[in-house]
């Protein structure tokens, strides 16, 4: 059966190794005025920069380059829009990991306000975004937040009274997602694992969401098929171009659906634990996958066999596991089981790496919000899941 549904539209895609050559030409259909955000130093220093700024020289490109030294503040973006405002700038391309892209888009999306930009993030601010925005183009070199097909920039502002919170407008989908597989491949075993498990994250959690459709239901199976292919490979064999175009393809198929059947609880967890401690989001979803599908199984089987849901883990059990002959109890349960392996096998961190302390689990636990989780859980079973990962 194929309920009624309605999709935000994708950017332009251009996807493909070496697709990176196309980029002046993509700037030429917006303007000759360009400015080029990046991470601290880290695209900057591969041999594709070089290449890169030679080919917008050559085809006569003015631009100017900047950097994002971490996650995004508000701070930050406002910086950028006092400093390139009446600079002419025509259109923006922000080549590096989330961060930069949701730095990038948000620079484009406050440039032609020129005013703070917390006072339109969401559950921070109280004023509603026009949409308007310079032309964007995102160039991600890590695959994870699927930010290059995304409607929304991620904002933080870290401490007691912190927040993590999006910049959000059905307009701030980027103009041209230019996702070059290659680019990917510069990104150290550690930063590949964790970016990888953001995107199977938000994968999972808009397959499981209570606002999924058919079509991002089938987006999201597609990706999930991706990240079990390629995801291990990429971590333990970075220079294979097929297993980085895997997860360059599943992540950012992974934004899709996240802007169209939004994310679950483990995403709540980020947002809340985002707000108050530096821990990389990859981490945090990583580190939780694992305890929240197994605690989401166990409260679907005591409500009953009948729900979606379930029927799902069932599903998906059977995908990633390959397991023949299981009960539909086992198969929901292998679920949780492929991800605990995948966490272990790629040592993702836990809690107590970074220090993360009794007072602050229950503060998260009692701030974060299940988003579109299929179940509800009380705070203190949140908090639960937070020490199983200390
Ligand atoms: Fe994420």
């Amino acid at each position: 059966m194929v309920n009624d549904f309605s999709l935000f539209p994708v950017p332009k895609i251009i996807f493909g190794n070496g697709k990176r050559s196309e980029l002046s030409a993509v700037v030429k259909t917006f303007g000759n005025n360009l400015l080029i955000l990046t991470g601290k130093d880290s695209f900057m220093k591969t041999r594709y920069a070089e290449e890169l700024l030679d080919d917008l020289h050559r085809n006569h490109i003015t631009f100017k380059t900047d950097h994002i030294d971490h996650e995004p503040s508000p701070e930050i973006v406002d910086g950028l829009v006092n400093k390139y405002s009446g600079s002419s700038i025509q259109v923006i391309v922000a080549v590096g990991g989330g961060s930069t892209i949701d730095a990038g888009k948000a620079v484009s999306a406050m440039l032609p306000l020129g005013e703070p930009v917390k006072e339109y993030l969401e559950g921070v601010g109280t004023k509603i975004h026009p949409g308007i925005k310079l032309p964007f183009i995102a160039m991600p070199t890590t695959a994870g937040t699927g930010s290059e097909t995304t409607n929304n920039a991620v904002l933080s502002e870290i401490g007691t009274d912190g927040f993590k919170r999006s910049l959000r407008h059905a307009h701030f989908i980027p103009d041209v997602a230019l996702v070059d597989p290659e680019l990917t491949i510069s990104c150290s075993q550690k930063q590949t694992a964790i970016s990888g498990m953001d995107a199977f994250t938000q994968l999972l959690e808009s397959f499981f969401s209570a606002r999924n459709n058919n079509l991002t239901d089938a987006i999201a199976l597609e990706g999930i098929i991706h990240v079990k292919k390629a995801l291990k490979t990429a971590v333990f064999n970075g220079n294979d171009p097929e297993a980085r175009a895997g997860m360059s393809y599943a992540a950012m198929l992974s934004g899709i659906t996240l802007t169209n059947a939004g994310l679950g609880l483990v995403h709540g967890f980020a947002s809340s634990i985002g707000g108050l401690k530096t821990i990389p989001h990859g981490v945090v979803c990583g580190t939780l996958m694992g305890v929240v599908n197994r605690y989401t199984v166990e409260r679907l089987l005591k409500a009953g066999s009948g729900s979606t849901a379930l029927q799902k883990y069932i599903r998906l059990g059977k995908l990633l596991s390959e397991a023949d002959g299981r009960s539909d109890v086992d198969y929901a349960f292998l679920v949780a089981n492929y991800i605990e392996s995948l966490v272990e096998e790629l040592k993702i961190p836990v809690f107590s790496d970074y220090g993360l302390k009794e007072p602050e689990i229950i503060k998260i636990a009692q701030t974060t919000d299940h988003k579109n989780h299929p179940v509800m859980f009380t705070w203190q079973e949140l908090a639960e899941m937070i020490r199983k990962r200390l």
